[in-house]
Order: C-alpha cells, then structure tokens, then sequence
C-alpha cells in the first residue's frame, strides 16, 4: 500500500516553493500518495482557526506531515492563542513530535557564504536535537494578569524526568551512528528544571558509555558555536534553547535558505519543514530557495518513510546541483562576479534537481 503523505504549504514562500518539491518528489516515482491540508495564515482565513480539526486529523493518518512554513504580517495583531504559530505549535503537541532534529551542515560549495571564516566551518556537520513540546513553551501556567502593582506576565518552565529521558535517548542513539559525542545544553547554575535535565542526561549515559558525553550552560554554548562550532557533534536541548541555538548554528553554514528539520514522535511518524519561515517580503517572486524544503523531503523519506536509498539519491542531486554553479540569491555572495556561478530562480532550481535525479539514475 502506498505510504501517505500529508503535505501542507501553508504561508509565503512556503506555499510557492512546495509545488515544485511535489514535482521533484513525484520525479522519484515512489509508492507515496499525498494529500494537502490548510495550516497557518491560509487556515485562519479559509476556516477560522490556525489548526483545523481535519488537518490535524489528516496528520494523525499520514506516515508523514511535509510542511512549507507558516506566519505573516497579515496575521501579527492576532492574540497569541489564534496566530499561525499556534498550527504549528498544536500540531507538534498533536502528534507529540518531542524530537526535534535540526542538522547544520555546510554545503562545500558554500563555504564562502557563513558569516564565519571559511576555516572555521569547513566540513561543518552539527546536529541540533531540540526538545520540542514541552519545557517552556508549553508549561502552566502562564498569561498575563493584571494585579495591584500592574500588569504580570508569567510562564513555567518545566520538564518532567520522562520527558528528558526520551529526548536523552534520542541524541545518544544518533550521537552513536555519528560521530560518538553529545553536548547537553542547559543553565544548571540557575534553573532546577535544568538541573534535573543534567542529572537525567547523565544518568541516561549509563547504557550509552560508547558515547562521549559533555555539558555546557547555554551562554557558553553560544559563545561556542561562534567561537569554534566544529568542536559540536551532537548538542541535545531544552525547546527554548534549541531553538536559540539552532538559527545559530543555521547561520554558521551560510544560509536558512538550505537547512531542513524533522520534529519525530515515538513512533517515527513525523513532521519536516524547512528552517527558513514563510519570508512574505520576497513571497510570489519566485526568488525563493527550494533546497530547505527538498532537503526535508529527503529527511521524511529517510526517517519516516523507509526510502533511504531515494533520500540518498535527492540529496546527490543537491550536491550535484550546487557543484554545478546553480544559486538561488539567497546562496550567492553578494556582488560575487564569479562567472562559474548562475542566479537561477525557484522554478529553475527544482528543475534542475529533477534533471540531476535522472543523471543519477542513467549513471
Ligand atoms: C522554530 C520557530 C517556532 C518556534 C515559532 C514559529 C513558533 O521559531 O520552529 O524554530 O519557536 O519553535
Ligand atoms: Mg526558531
């Protein structure tokens, strides 16, 4: 039977870059059937409500849930609880997707585009492992109220041992098929929730001793990650530090515009979305970068789907690709007069990773 796909374009750029992934997907010719579903800035719209129950049911059908991005200024003045990020935020609490896997990776061909020196990030390959529905953004209570010495705005900040130990086995297990060390994250100097976080990491170390194992406060961590990022192998956190960290480490390779992501649940169904948002300032110019959102198509085909072997191949039609000279502006330095390079847009850009898929194939 063929694997479901529920794919959800969702806002800005989001919405104009996933036809052309759907037409680099189907170029695969793989037993997948995908459905479409409205999320974000589109659903409020055309349903009222950021997160439809229907999508969200979808979701809950699929093997896979590949998204676009959500969010715009149309819908900034909304109140917290109805704005698109709440779609997101619901759909990762619906389907539980605590594991968060945010690879950094430099692209060779690209080093000249991190806002670091070239030497410091070469062969750059960082995994962020971020919590992703607990902690913070999700703890009670939280609001704001108004009292007698004025307004109080609160949140809790809260783990529960559980929910350390799973996101802690997840690093460790990919720690062990990558480079063998993890670096927990947290602020232990200061906060008890993370100081049960180390304690609980450290503890889950026990059945992992082939792992390396190392802790840093966040602060330093993201002094880290500027000062020497190739330092990082695995770094596992809480859901607000990852996601600090992680368009920090995004940065390091020179461009949003590549990085894509997978939010797992415990039964390996998943959601994968580009790093980059919805970008409304340069939405429906065909300017866009598809790589994020075909590099998250290669992550659901490989975590989610069983087609390793087809992730594999998407992924060498995107080297191909880059080798070849072929840059969305996102990727091409500013002002670079380098004629081995070609400006190509959103369109042009899959069309040519369909291209490279057949040379693939033929060779
Ligand atoms: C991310 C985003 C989201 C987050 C927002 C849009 C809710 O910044 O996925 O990193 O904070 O998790
Ligand atoms: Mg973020």
């Amino acid at each position: 039977m063929d694997k479901r796909v529920l794919v959800i374009p969702g806002d800005g750029i989001g919405a104009e870059v996933m036809p052309h992934v759907l037409r680099v997907l189907r170029a695969l010719q793989l037993p997948l059937a995908f459905e479409e579903a409205d999320m974000g800035g589109v659903a409020i719209d055309r349903h009222g409500t950021p997160l439809p129950a229907d999508t969200l049911a979808a979701a809950r059908d699929s093997d896979a849930v590949l998204l676009g991005a959500v969010g715009g200024p149309k819908w900034d003045d909304l109140p917290m609880t109805e704005r698109p990020e709440k779609g997101l935020l619901g759909m990762r609490e619906g389907l539980d997707l605590f594991a968060n896997l945010r690879p950094a990776t430099l692209f060779a061909s690209l080093a000249g585009a991190s806002s670091l020196k070239a030497e410091l990030v070469a062969d750059l390959d960082i995994l962020i492992v971020r919590e992703l529905t607990g902690g913070i953004y999700f703890g009670e209570p939280r609001g704001v109220e108004v009292g007698n010495g004025g307004r109080r705005g609160f949140n809790t900040y809260v783990y529960e041992e559980r929910e350390i130990a799973r996101i802690a086995r997840v690093a460790f297990e990919l720690a062990q098929k990558r480079g063998g060390r993890l670096c927990s994250v947290d602020k232990a100097n200061v906060l008890e929730v993370t100081q049960l976080w180390r304690e609980v990491v450290t503890e889950v170390h026990a059945d992992y001793a082939d792992v390396e194992l190392s802790h840093l406060y966040v602060d330093n961590a993201a002094m880290q990650l500027v000062r020497a990022p190739k330092q990082f192998d695995v770094v596992v956190t809480g859901n607000m530090f990852g996601d600090i960290l992680s368009d920090v480490a995004a940065m390091l390779t020179g461009s949003l515009g590549m990085l894509p992501s997978a939010s797992l649940n415990a039964d390996g169904q998943g959601m994968f979305e580009p790093v980059h948002g919805s970008a409304p300032d340069i939405a429906g110019q065909n300017v866009a970068n598809p790589l994020a959102t075909i590099l998250s198509a290669a992550m659901m085909l490989r975590y989610s789907l069983e087609e390793a072997p087809a992730a594999e191949r998407l992924e060498g039609a995107v080297q191909t690709v880059l080798a070849s000279g072929l840059r969305t502006a996102d990727i091409l330095p500013a002002g670079a007069d380098d004629s081995s390079l070609r400006r190509v847009g959103t369109d042009e850009m899959a069309d040519a990773v369909i291209a490279a898929l057949d040379l693939a194939e033929t060779s």
